[in-house]
């Protein structure tokens, strides 16, 4: 009985991982059973679903904002902190922001639906699909903010930012291109770093395990997310790094 149980949950864990794996492949499909999908329609002069997203690779300055602002991305925008004050501080960038989450994605929606400057769109997609959403020398920076740290061992293959990950954002970035990352995380940051242990594509401009103490006048100081603020108040040090592409 026992064996049967550890058996299914083995089972279990690798359909989650192959699932994982999927989401980096061309024959990834989303699923969207749920409510939240259907209601996100109402916004769709700025939300894009699934992978609506991904028939603009190439074309998100042509087609999309109709001009040549350069093109900045972040993953797992959460509650929008960060999305709203920066396309609002800087009207002439173009801004994609993207969650996997439904109901989230969907109270950020109407708080970007009233803003003044439309310099952005949403997507209701995931940052595995980097790859397909973006095509080559098209982005300008990429921002992960306080990802989801999968801190299980057996989960651990399920944090974005591994080597798939880094081959598709180098192939997406331009010349001299960003990554941007801050987490409260220190197993999560300890895996980054050693990520990038060979990594020759890019140069680690910025390592931090206390950002806002060792580098208060960074970028990334100049600003605190939803997720930021939780751990500063229980007095959690934020690491963060940024990552310059070589190409
Ligand atoms: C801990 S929250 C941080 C939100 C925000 N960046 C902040 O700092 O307040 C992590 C967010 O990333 C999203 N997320 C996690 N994995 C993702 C993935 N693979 N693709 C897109 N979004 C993801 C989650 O839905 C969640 O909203």
């Amino acid at each position: 009985m026992v064996e049967k149980s550890v058996n299914l949950e083995a089972k279990s864990e690798k359909k989650k991982s192959n699932d994982k794996d999927r989401a980096f492949s061309h024959d990834f499909q989303y699923s969207h059973d749920n409510p939240y999908h259907e209601k996100l329609e109402i916004f769709d002069h700025f939300v894009l679903r699934d992978d609506e997203g991904e028939t603009y690779q190439n074309k998100w300055q042509a087609e999309v904002f109709n001009n040549q602002a350069p093109l900045e991305v972040e993953i797992g925008t959460g509650y929008g902190h960060f999305m709203i004050e920066h396309t609002q501080k800087h009207p002439h960038i173009n801004f994609v922001g993207l969650d996997h989450r439904f109901k989230r994605s969907f109270h950020l929606a109407k708080k970007l639906a009233k803003l003044e400057h439309k310099n952005f769109r949403y997507l209701r997609a995931r940052g595995e699909r980097l790859g397909f959403l973006f095509g080559e020398d098209e982005v300008s920076k990429i921002y992960y903010f306080f990802p989801d740290p999968w801190p299980k061992k057996r989960h651990r293959k399920k944090r974005l930012f591994q080597k798939r990950f880094l081959d598709e954002a180098f192939r997406v970035l331009k010349p001299g291109g960003e990554i941007l990352v801050k987490t409260d995380h220190d197993d999560y940051f300890s895996w980054m770093l050693d990520e990038l242990k060979n990594e020759k594509r890019f140069k680690l401009e910025l390592k931090t395990f206390d950002l806002h103490t060792e580098a208060p006048e960074h970028f990334l100081s100049s600003f605190v997310t939803k997720f930021e603020k939780i751990f500063l108040e229980k007095n959690v040090k934020i690491k963060a790094l940024t990552l310059k592409s070589l190409k």
